[in-house]
């Protein structure tokens, strides 16, 4: 049985007393339980400070992205070693806008999740196509790149660290979600190359998010999917107005 995991990717939003405002919402609406598990991913600026209010709680903290180097002549960068120290327990990685904005190629993908876990960070990697990749029939084809290559030096007994969140880029931002329909035939893809990769036990465990105009509207459908195991929500995750309904309807 795979709990279900809630993350809310802030991206470059809020500032420090709407953050702070949120995750204390957030960390009193959680409490104790244990039914659901839930993070945020804020800007790296108020990583120490979320982490410090959320310490204690069944809220985690992560960041959006990392270097993919340990330490040394890279400015503007942020090792994964430096996000341990002010209590990140997870980084996003693989993001479409890191790929499509920044140029992010699988390769660089792969080097950070293999740096991630190594500095002791838990993983949400994302994969998903664009609009003319599903047109052009790709999805499948572009998915399994990501996924693959993604997971290339991934150990077998470290895919526990490891989450996976189908993101399709047209859903992202856009208001118009995958359908249930759509999720759960690539999430059910995503599965069997899990398998494929680490076997059966393995696919059976590995949590698999939806993202993309995620909502509390849609939440509840997407989450009957049968292999949609959580959701990496970008907007609806910056209020507790619309987050924390999400939490509740997404278990
Ligand atoms: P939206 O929920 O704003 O569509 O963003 C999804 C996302 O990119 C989360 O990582």
């Amino acid at each position: 049985m795979r709990t279900p995991y809630l993350a809310g990717n802030w991206k470059m939003n809020l500032d420090r007393r709407a953050a702070l405002d949120l995750v204390s919402a957030l960390r009193e609406h959680v409490g104790d339980r244990t039914d659901v598990d839930v993070a945020v991913a804020p800007p790296f600026v108020y990583l120490d400070e979320i982490a410090r209010a959320l310490a204690g709680s069944r809220v985690a903290v992560g960041a959006q992205n990392m270097c993919d180097e340990p330490s040394g002549a890279f400015t503007g960068e942020v090792s994964g070693a430096m996000l341990v120290d002010v209590g990140a327990s997870f980084v996003i990685l693989g993001h479409s806008e890191r790929r499509h904005v920044y140029g992010e190629t699988d390769d660089l993908v792969a080097t950070k999740v293999g740096a991630a876990l190594s500095a002791g960070l838990d993983v949400i990697l994302c994969v998903g196509e664009t609009i003319q990749e599903r047109e052009a029939g790709e999805t499948e084809a572009v998915v399994r790149r990501h996924l693959t290559q993604g997971l290339r030096d991934v150990a077998r007994e470290d895919m526990r660290r490891v989450t996976i969140a189908y993101e399709p880029v047209w859903a992202i931002g856009t208001g118009h979600n995958a359908t249930p329909e759509q999720a759960g035939e690539v999430h059910q893809y995503l599965r069997g190359l899990l398998e494929g990769l680490h076997g059966a036990a393995v696919a059976e465990a590995t949590r698999i998010q939806y993202g993309g105009s995620v909502k509390p509207a849609n939440v509840a459908e997407l989450m009957a999917v049968d292999d949609v195991d959580g959701a990496l929500v970008g907007g609806a995750s910056l209020s507790p107005d619309s987050f924390l309904p999400i939490v509740d309807l997404g278990r």
